[in-house]
């Protein structure tokens, strides 16, 4: 029943798709010049590239429960009483050249040397070791549209990050090449365009379900129930739940060749100028260059299909150099300085 519902988007044209018929006549429409010109091999491209992403989904073996839904019910509710607060930092007398504080425990651990490829290794394997290691990661939720406007999307990516404020770029990683891009990937390269919006507690679940595999011109709009708020300079929507969004054009795309099948495109960097920023009213300052954190209240992604939330924090002063000369031992800090 549910496969042969009629999507549509409320305020702006999106795909509008029997999901039973999904093939043929979303593939029509793909923004990938390649698999748009090649008619029926192009579909039969798209349809082996979709497949295959599926085939990696499931080598990655994301659930590490047998029954999630027995696993969740067992937990705690959510605590709504959580909310932004501060600590101290853990040790707040630290002192130049204490090191770590935990009095060297971590000192007395072993590490384990890891070869990325060595025999034996599934490349996937390091996927799941680098999303572990490298956390948390904001996440962020990127609303885009197909050139000629025919189709809309929206997904989450959390390989995304700012490197530069001057001006705004972000970098966004998407899993494979531009030949057999992610719906995402496809939309950015043709119409040069994306809406970043970044995800807050109060809408977590509609976006997590946006990372449904969903062939190529079903929105993920009406599947989430999120909404839909006008874009200023760019046509793809941003999302109405978002307390923070950026209208981005597309700086530059830049490719990169798998290590573990050679010849095959595994991923694909996205810079992305900002060009508009949207700030909910309520959560920017005077002067719009502070967001209140207990507003935003951010989702991060860690590893596996864990995500957190941020409440507990502490503040740290940036140090001034003028300090360590202040310090009981400056003679001997700066003569270990010195010798590094
Ligand atoms: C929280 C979260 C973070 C994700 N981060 C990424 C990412 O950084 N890169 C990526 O390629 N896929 C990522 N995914 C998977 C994509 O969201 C998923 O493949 C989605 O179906 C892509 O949609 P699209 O084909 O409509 O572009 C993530 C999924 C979730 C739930």
């Amino acid at each position: 029943m549910f496969a042969s519902r009629l999507i549509t988007s409320s305020r702006y044209k999106t795909a509008s798709v029997r999901l039973h018929q999904h093939t043929r006549p979303v593939l029509q429409r793909h923004p990938n010049p390649t698999l748009r010109t090649m008619s029926s091999s192009g579909a039969n491209d798209a349809a082996a590239a979709l497949e295959a992403r599926n085939q990696h989904e499931a080598s990655i073996k994301r659930n590490p429960h047998p029954d999630f839904k027995a696993v969740e019910a067992s937990r705690p509710d959510w605590e709504e009483s959580s909310t932004w607060h501060y600590t101290k930092t853990r040790s707040p007398d630290w002192q130049w050249g204490q090191g770590g504080n935990d009095g060297g425990e971590s000192l007395a651990k072993k590490h384990v040397e890891i070869d990325p490829y060595e025999p034996g290794r599934p490349a996937v394997f390091n996927y799941k070791l680098m999303i572990s290691a490298i956390v948390p990661r904001p996440i962020g939720f990127l609303s885009t549209m197909a050139a000629d406007g025919t189709s809309s999307n929206l997904a989450p990516f959390s390989y995304t990050s700012m490197v530069c404020h001057d001006p705004p770029i972000f970098a966004i990683g998407i899993t494979g090449g531009i030949a057999t891009a992610k719906d995402t990937l496809a939309n950015i390269a043709s119409s040069k365009e994306c809406v970043i919006n970044i995800i807050s507690e109060h809408f977590i679940e509609a976006a997590n379900s946006t990372s449904v595999n969903a062939p190529y011109g079903v929105s993920e709009w009406g599947l989430s129930g999120l909404h839909q708020a006008p874009s200023s300079v760019i046509k793809p929507p941003r999302v109405q739940e978002a307390v923070f969004a950026a209208e981005c054009k597309l700086y530059e795309l830049k490719e990169f060749e798998s290590k573990a099948n050679p010849g095959k495109k595994s991923g694909t960097l996205v810079l992305l100028e900002g060009v508009k920023f949207w700030v909910r009213e309520d959560a920017i300052n005077e002067e719009k260059n502070q967001i209140d954190p207990a507003i935003l209240r951010p989702i991060s992604r860690l590893g596996g299909i864990t995500y957190g939330r941020t409440t507990e924090v502490f503040e740290i002063l940036r140090p001034d150099f003028s300090a360590v000369g202040k310090a009981p031992n400056a003679e001997e800090l700066l003569e270990k300085a010195s010798n590094p």
